[in-house]
């Protein structure tokens, strides 16, 4: 059997993608191993998580650094120490400079609550209520320089219901994105992806 696919993830907060993916890869036949886990935070169940499944961590904070850049340099050196072939931004709530967009350039996946195009940025869920649609989902990504504007890995659709609280439809798009997550990273792993202009294919 080859190697399995090197992840590294990112998280900023209770890290239930993460989870999804370390619980997946807990099973030999999920080609997937989670080589480490980074946060822009302490003190977040997301790294909690990582450590309770003997995964190592490390923590860059922006306000630490004189300059975002040399946080993001700080960022991709120690997302390069681990020698990923993939990294994962799953609730990763900072957005990377042209340090690591060029290093992990065609590597760097993000998971969105929300359907891409619509309702990029911070509030999804929040935005895709506010705005009356019927349907809202989740979106992987290939990180660009824009937000949450890169090739589309997957997504998956979710219905809004009567009565829905910002936090409850993220809720019930949390569970179909840990699906979408799992699903997606697996298949890479197996079959490798390409991006053609804007479109992702899987397979080599
Ligand atoms: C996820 O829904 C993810 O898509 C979102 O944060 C949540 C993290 O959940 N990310 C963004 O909104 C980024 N724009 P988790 O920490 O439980 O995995």
């Amino acid at each position: 059997m080859s190697e399995p696919l090197r992840v590294v993830v990112l998280v900023s907060g209770s890290g239930t993608n993460l989870q999804a993916l370390l619980d997946a890869a807990s099973d030999p036949s999920y080609p997937v191993s989670v080589v480490a886990v980074g946060a822009d935070r302490d003190a977040i169940e997301g790294l909690a998580r990582a450590e309770r499944a003997g995964i190592p961590t490390f923590v860059h904070r922006v306000p630490d650094f004189e300059t975002r850049e040399a946080w993001d340099e700080a960022l991709t050196a120690s997302v390069s120490s681990f020698e990923p072939d993939l990294v994962v931004s799953a609730g990763f709530m900072k957005l990377v400079g042209d340090a690591f967009l060029s290093r992990y350039a065609g590597r760097f996946l993000n998971t969105h609550p929300a359907l891409s195009p619509s309702f990029p940025g911070m509030h999804g869920p929040a935005d895709a209520l506010a705005y009356g649609v019927k349907v809202s989902g989740c979106t992987l990504f290939v990180v660009d320089s824009g937000v949450d504007t890169g090739p589309i890995v997957a997504q998956a659709a979710v219905p809004v219901l009567d009565g829905d609280s910002a936090e409850s439809l993220h809720e019930r798009i949390k569970t179909s994105e840990r699906a979408m997550l799992v699903e997606a990273v697996g298949r890479i792993a197996r079959e490798g992806f390409s991006v053609d202009g804007r479109v992702v294919r899987f397979g080599r």
